[in-house]
């Protein structure tokens, strides 16, 4: 990183089921920071679920409401921002984010994934016959961006308090660097 880097967010990054959003809700109560689930702000301004999009419109159109909330999040400080799982595979929508915050990834094997995501039916791409297959092939392609995180924090037999105290170290060393 270097000195010229600004850092007033802290993104989360990383697959479904990562702990994203659990841990980074708690992340925002230790730094007093405003909590922001990108998937959420998409259901509240086109006024439907993620799932309802994907199959009205396809996953494109759920891609450039993606991008238009990552243009939106330049403005923010002082946020934790929960980013869908896709989203940081438009090299735009990282270097956006690169751009405020400091770009955390959670990471998780397919199988753990898979154990945590299994039994809800909220995320149209694992909505399938053999949702670990695809969740293996989904990873594979991801990887390479979810290694351009700042940090890569593995979440594996860890809470989401142990995860969200790690988020929140790694955000204060990064800070301390900047200052
Ligand atoms: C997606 C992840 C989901 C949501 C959408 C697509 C993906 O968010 O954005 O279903 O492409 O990985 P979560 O990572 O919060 O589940």
């Amino acid at each position: 990183m270097t000195s010229e880097r600004v850092i007033r967010n802290l993104a989360l990054i990383g697959f479904m089921g990562a702990g994203k959003s659990s841990a980074g809700r708690v992340a925002a109560d230790i730094l007093r920071f405003t909590f922001l689930d990108t998937d959420r702000v998409i259901q509240a301004r086109a006024g439907t679920t993620i799932s309802d999009i994907f199959a009205r419109q396809g996953e494109p159109a759920f891609r450039d409401w993606e991008r238009r909330i990552v243009e939106e999040l330049t403005r923010r400080s002082k946020t934790v921002i929960a980013t869908g799982g896709g989203l940081p595979v438009a090299q735009d929508n990282l270097a956006s984010l690169k751009g405020h915050a400091l770009v955390v990834c959670l990471w998780a094997s397919p199988d753990t994934i898979f154990e945590r995501v299994h039994h809800h039916d909220h995320r149209p791409l694992l909505n399938q016959p053999e949702p670990l297959e695809k969740i293996r092939a989904l990873l594979a392609v991801r990887e390479p961006f979810y290694r351009q995180a700042d940090v890569l924090i593995n979440t594996e037999q860890r809470s989401v308090k142990e995860v969200a105290a790690q988020i929140v170290h790694q955000f204060h060393l990064a800070q301390a660097a900047h200052s």
